[in-house]
């Protein structure tokens, strides 16, 4: 059984690798996890959780002493010094921008894998940790921005006056950006949104945001989820946007990124000088040489005309109990990956694309630059015309009244011409038709799959009928009496069954 160590940060790392949940699912792969005393301090997991969730309490130097080492923060000199020889380090390494760190790690046959080098291909979603606390990182960024504004997000009308909603711009609609645009608009913000990549422009709106396309010849496909640079023309116009969106919007959030190169520059300082006093920024891409000019990495800078520009770079450390909670799953789906007996024994096989991508340090070798990954993360372009909708024509209130004269003196004329019990049977079919309608009529739109299976349990009146007719004599009315009970309760079971798994997507469960 191998042992896990689960380490303290640095002073100034919030999040910790392992909550006392994941350290009981690290267990369930057959490790041992010991947990360096007071390491959750930081993200609210006490010692005392983790003991209950099974993992061992030591000594930092016990944790450090493991064959298998997490972390969240790349490792300093001296940590690496604490490492055992042939070791293996999980963190967060920055290989491309670190070669130093490369270097002092490949020695002693130590084995460093980089959960930010996670391919970002379908299969390894949930090893994403770039994607996870970019998505905490966009709300935080949304909390921040809020708790600097002066003003609500949402618009009221009130005794005291009339409040006008708070208008965003979010320029990068990537994992960060979406989350940004939708913990805005759920604030009752008006969210406009920016990105070279047109795919995004229904995610966007998806969620509760306008697209603002920036018109050019080019098109935007990416080949590995991540954005391409864009061309001359395409900043150009996108330059133009900026200026006229500056002048008008209370909040810019910006997340623009492109892999391997400095941040584009989007906002100029012309464009924060045209913002009203009290807007705020924040420049996400801070660290990587910043979106907007005048931004400091991690710092909060207010400008001559009252911008509030924020470059903070720890934005999810500042929800260190969700972020570790996420970074923590993220390396138990990893050690999923690496445990395939699940009998606490890891295995590192270099013709899976995703571990050899993470791996850049192999029994004390460098191993990077990884292999380059190409799957294309665009959606295949639709061949498909698009046609506008008719305008809908609402029917006329003289066609209505028409119609409900016409469909009352039909009902008259049977249930007085019709032999008994046709009119009692009609009537009532009449009476279901009108009040289905209002019911379903009133019911949203998301909901008419799950309304519908549970009327399925209609079919419940046709067995009832259909075992009556059981008894029959004759052996064709049998045959058909067993038929209908059959399908009818297959209707009536797989409508429950349905209903229950759409409820459950709507039900907030215990997400700890
Ligand atoms: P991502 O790659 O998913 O999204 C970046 C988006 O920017 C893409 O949609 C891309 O198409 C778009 N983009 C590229 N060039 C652009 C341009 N010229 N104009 C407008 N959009 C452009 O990246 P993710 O994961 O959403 O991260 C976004 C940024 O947030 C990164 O810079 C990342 O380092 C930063 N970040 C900052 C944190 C902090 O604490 N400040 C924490 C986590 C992420």
């Amino acid at each position: 059984m191998t042992r896990i160590g689960i380490v303290a940060e640095q002073e100034g790392e919030t999040r910790v690798s392992a909550t006392p949940a994941t350290a009981a699912k690290l267990q369930d792969l057959g490790y041992e996890v010991v947990v360096e005393r007071g390491a959750g301090e930081r993200s609210a997991f006490p010692d005392t959780a983790y003991a209950e969730a099974g993992a061992l309490l030591v000594s930092g130097d016990e944790a450090w002493a493991a064959p298998i080492v997490l972390k969240v923060d790349a490792p300093t000199d001296a940590e690496i010094a604490r490492l055992a020889d042939g070791a293996t380090v999980v963190g967060l390494l920055s290989p491309a921008l670190r070669p130093e760190l490369r270097a002092a790690l490949a020695t002693r046959g130590i084995t460093a894998l980089a959960m930010d080098a996670v391919p970002r291909i379908s299969r390894a979603q949930s090893l994403d940790v770039l994607s996870s606390m970019a998505n905490i990182a966009g709300y935080r960024a949304v909390v921040e921005a809020a708790h600097e504004f002066g003003r609500f997000f949402t618009g009221q009308v009130t005794a005291a006056g009339k409040v006008p909603p708070a208008k965003v711009l979010v320029a990068g609609a990537g994992v960060a950006g979406l989350a940004a645009i939708g913990a805005a608009s759920s604030m009752g913000a008006i969210v406009r949104a920016t990105d070279p990549r047109p795919e995004v422009a229904d995610q966007v709106k998806s969620i509760g945001g306008s697209y603002l396309a920036v018109e050019v010849e080019e098109q935007m496909v990416s080949s590995d989820g991540y954005a391409k640079a864009t061309s001359e023309a395409y900043d150009a116009r996108a330059a133009e946007i900026y200026s006229e969106q500056a002048a008008d919007v209370d909040i810019v959030i910006t997340t623009a990124q492109i892999p391997g190169r400095a941040a584009p520059r989007l906002l100029t300082a012309a464009d924060v000088a045209s913002m009203k006093s009290g807007s705020v920024i924040i420049d996400m891409a801070a660290s990587s040489g910043g979106n907007v000019e005048g931004s400091v990495a991690g710092e909060r800078i207010v400008t001559e005309n009252g911008v509030i520009i924020l470059g903070y770079t720890d934005l999810a450390g500042r929800l260190p109990t969700q972020a570790s909670q996420l970074y923590g799953t993220n390396l138990v789906n990893l050690m999923k990956l690496l445990t395939p007996g699940k009998d606490g024994e890891m295995v590192l096989d270099f013709d899976d694309i995703v571990q050899r991508s993470v791996t850049i340090v192999r029994d004390g070798a460098e191993t990077w630059p990884p292999p380059p990954v190409q799957v294309s993360a665009a959606p295949v372009a639709a061949a498909v015309e698009v046609v506008a909708p008719e305008p809908k024509r609402a029917m006329g209130k003289g066609t209505k009244l028409a119609l409900g004269v016409l469909g009352g003196a039909a009902l008259i004329a049977i249930v007085a011409i019709a032999p008994a019990p046709l009119p009692q049977h009609f009537t009532v079919l009449a009476l279901s038709i009108v009040i289905g309608f209002y019911v379903i009529g009133k019911v949203a739109h998301a909901l008419h799959t799950p309304l519908m299976s549970v009327t399925n349990a209609i079919s419940g009146i046709i067995v009832v009928g259909a075992m009556l007719q059981l008894s029959s004599s004759n052996l064709v009315v049998q045959i058909l009496a067993g038929i209908a009970v059959l399908v009818a309760s297959i209707n009536i079971f797989g409508g429950f069954a349905v209903t229950r798994r759409m409820l459950r997507m709507f039900s907030k469960g215990d997400q700890r």
